[in-house]
């Protein structure tokens, strides 16, 4: 047993790859646009993965404290629902696999009999995981799959039937539009199997100067994290961007109840990028958005199950109470 991964190609698939490309056109499309917008996925380059590793670990942020304090407590919730049956625990981002790795643990301690598939779009990180379960658990069945996540859950089910326990943690479908997390839960609801569970971190609606400092951390790292999109276009796309001349900001939305991140510039100026032959101009404190951060309260929650085909199986709450994994069966009905 070990842990290794697997690239689907165009054999397999013909999806994977375009990602630098789709960068560019995003870039083009976004800024073009008014207001001015950059997506957050493109957040994570090597430095942007470094850099939120930093947000993780720092007071402000209780995001992820919370979401520790969760699986360390409540684990025997997990594994009662996957007792007696082979599985597959499959992870959708699983970034360093810090939270992670307190479910592998129990799960390997029970001894079930379960595999371990992590399912991310980056080799880097994937190698860099793979490493790390090799050397923390050299019991581990895991089989990472290097994919855009659908592609990657459709093979998955083509090519075993086992039960599937969908990790989806750390507020990440918070980072997606309302319609886009609609469309993404539906995806989902669609690449799964009756009966398989999903499990979804959702930070909740809170005290409004708590969340405005988890994003505006006294130490600049959040402002940091979002001006290397800018340092990121600059190096890959060949943009001139100065970032000196751009301020990060954020902000809390009560209505739409979304903390809203922003780049705006300081001044008047015209940025040139490169690789798509385009200048940019902007005017004096105009603004680019770059990061939508959802916030639930329950009703949210139980709506977007309802409306997406699933049923709410679990609440797992922190101590405070301001961050629920929330596990989800896939409710699909015969037809004949
Ligand atoms: C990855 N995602 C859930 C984080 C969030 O809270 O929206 C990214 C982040 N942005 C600023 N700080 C952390």
């Amino acid at each position: 047993m070990s842990a290794t991964y697997h690239i689907l190609t165009h054999k397999d698939l013909d999806k994977v790859g375009s990602l630098d490309q789709a960068f560019a056109s995003d870039v083009l499309v976004g800024l073009s646009q008014t207001p001015k917008t950059l997506s957050s996925r493109y957040f994570y380059d090597e430095r942007g993965s470094r850099l939120f590793q930093k947000i993780m670990d720092l007071p402000e942020y209780y995001l992820t404290a919370c979401e520790f304090d969760i699986l360390e407590s409540q684990k025997t919730a997990f594994s009662t629902l996957m007792e007696g049956e082979s599985f597959n625990l499959v992870e959708l981002g699983a970034g360093d696999g810090r939270k992670t790795s307190i479910l592998l643990e129990h799960f390997l301690k029970k001894s079930f009999a379960f595999q371990y598939i992590p399912i991310d779009i980056s080799e880097a990180s994937m190698q860099t995981l793979t490493d790390l379960l090799n050397k923390k658990f050299p019991e581990l069945t895991s089989k990472g799959i290097i994919a855009e996540y659908f592609d990657g859950l459709k093979w998955l089910n083509h090519m075993n039937s086992r039960r599937n326990m969908v990790l989806f943690l750390g507020s990440n479908l918070g980072n997606f539009d309302k319609a886009h997390s609609r469309a993404f839960l539906h995806n989902l609801w669609n690449a799964l199997n009756n009966g398989d569970f999903v499990v979804i971190g959702f930070d909740l609606k809170k005290d409004i100067d708590l969340m405005l400092k988890a994003y505006n951390d006294a130490g600049g790292v959040t402002a940091e994290f979002n001006l290397n999109l800018l340092r990121r276009i600059n190096r890959e796309l060949g943009g001139n961007f100065d970032l000196n001349k751009f301020r990060f900001h954020s902000s809390y939305d009560v209505f739409t109840g979304a903390m809203e991140s922003y780049l705006v510039s300081k001044e008047k100026q015209t940025v040139f990028i490169k690789e798509i032959s385009q200048s940019f101009s902007f005017e004096a404190w105009e603004p680019i958005h770059t990061e939508y951060s959802y916030k639930y309260l329950e009703s949210d929650i139980q709506e977007l199950a309802a409306e997406t085909g699933f049923v709410i199986e679990k609440q797992l709450y922190d101590s405070k109470k301001y961050f629920v994994d929330s596990i989800w069966r896939v409710q699909k009905i015969d037809s004949f």
